[in-house]
């Protein structure tokens, strides 16, 4: 029995895992489906793996051949946060802290399954559009393996983002839009894997179906080490809302887990897709004119939402927007209450676990996991903008119960 077979999303056509493809010959988009009856192992010994996230969870990727070439993805700390749990009114609030992995967001997880993917079929040029994390995760992978790497980003993407990208030795370019509807970003990777036969490695599951498994890793770990009731997920692409959807199902039908925790999604009010689409239960459709501060979330279109949202209908998890305003406070309160310092998409799961909170879909005394999926030195303009001067002053201690000192930003 085969380990994986994919299926088209549009046609229903079905391929092998021979089959070297990253699309449907109709242009629809693939999903990987992992025959659970191909894993053999017990659920004492996966979770007793140690080493790398690829070794521990082979069975449930889409990878054929081993030894797999990692950055030391994943094994991320789940955090209890009791001081921040009880400022936003919950007892049993954790942090899957997500800053520490090898480029600080949690892309490195999907992209390391997409790479090592793209490198079976032989790929020598890999690229990838994106906000600018998954980009950076494929650059770092491309660098410590010796792969050429071409990435396209916003015009406006972070500096910080561009600065990482350029150090590790990408071809990074910024794409001007030209309609409010699209990702120029995406439209740049679909034209040029067609002209240059480069292999597509960003993290929406158009145009690479095998990095949403890599997503699975970070439910897996939750699932190993907390009965949560909810885990609340920040949503651009989807990639990774449908891989914790997907993680948590296959440990479900295993058996190694009692039930599912509720999945819920969150996404900026200036760009919400697949809230839209789920309160109206339609399929997603394009949001002009993204705005966010949260630029990892700021996708025009959920990539993988329409597969995620049929899946949030049988987990019975919600979807909420929350504004600027609440992310950023969110940010605060995970730097004041918790000492991670996230960029503000990485604050969006906060900013939805209050919101879901003061909706009454999460009680005090449920247990809660929220994915802190990127680190604040992504984006620094993003505080540093609202942050007063800090104060110089000269050697002299009495100075210091003298300045009325307010570090708030
Ligand atoms: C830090 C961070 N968190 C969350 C997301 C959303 O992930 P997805 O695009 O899989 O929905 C992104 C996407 O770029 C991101 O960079
Ligand atoms: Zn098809």
């Amino acid at each position: 029995m085969e380990k994986y077979y994919l299926v088209c999303e549009k046609c229903g056509a079905r391929y092998s895992q021979s089959e070297a493809v990253y699309r449907c010959r109709c242009t629809g988009r693939l999903e990987v489906m992992i025959n659970l009856d191909t894993v053999h192992a017990s659920k004492n010994e996966v979770f007793g793996r140690k080493g790398n996230i690829l070794d521990k969870y082979f069975e449930f990727l889409p990878l054929l051949q081993k030894p797999t070439r990692t950055l030391g993805e994943g094994f991320t700390p789940l955090i209890n946060a009791p001081r921040l749990a009880e400022k936003v009114g919950l007892k049993n609030l954790y942090l899957k802290n997500e800053t520490v992995n090898p480029t600080g967001s949690f892309k490195d997880r999907p992209i390391v399954v997409g790479a090592n993917k793209a490198l079976e079929f032989g790929a020598e040029v890999m690229a990838s559009a994106s906000s600018g994390n998954a980009a950076t995760s494929l650059a770092a992978w491309c660098a410590r393996y010796g792969i050429e790497c071409v990435t396209f980003v916003p015009v406006d993407a972070p500096r910080e983002k561009l600065a990482q990208l350029q150090m590790l030795g990408a071809k990074v370019y910024r794409v001007r839009a030209r309609d409010e509807h699209k990702d120029p970003t995406a439209e740049m990777l679909q034209k040029c894997v067609e002209k240059y036969h480069w292999h597509a490695v960003p993290s929406f599951g158009t145009f690479n179906p095998y990095q949403i498994e890599g997503a699975k890793s970070l439910g897996y770990e939750i699932a190993e080490e907390l009965r949560a009731d909810h885990v609340v997920v920040p949503v651009g692409g989807a990639g990774l809302l449908l891989g914790t959807l997907k993680a948590y199902a296959e440990f479900h039908e295993l058996g190694w887990i009692d039930d599912e925790p509720g999945i819920h999604a969150v996404q900026a009010e200036g760009c919400a897709p697949l809230v839209r689409a789920w309160k109206a239960r339609r399929e997603i459709e394009p949001w002009a004119n993204p705005k966010t501060v949260a630029g990892g979330i700021a996708d025009p279109y959920t990539w993988d939402g329409n597969a995620a949202l049929k899946r949030m209908e049988k987990n019975g998890g919600t979807a909420v927007t929350v504004s600027d305003a609440q992310i950023l406070e969110a940010q605060k309160l995970l730097a004041r209450y918790a000492g991670i310092f996230a960029e503000p998409t990485g604050s969006a799961s906060l900013a939805g676990i209050i919101a879901l909170r003061d909706a009454g879909v999460i009680g005090h005394g449920e247990t809660v996991a929220c994915l802190v999926t990127g680190t604040g030195f992504k984006d620094i303009n993003a505080v540093t903008r609202n942050a007063p001067e800090v104060p110089v002053i000269d050697v002299d201690a009495d100075l210091v119960g003298k300045i009325s000192y307010n570090p708030t930003i």
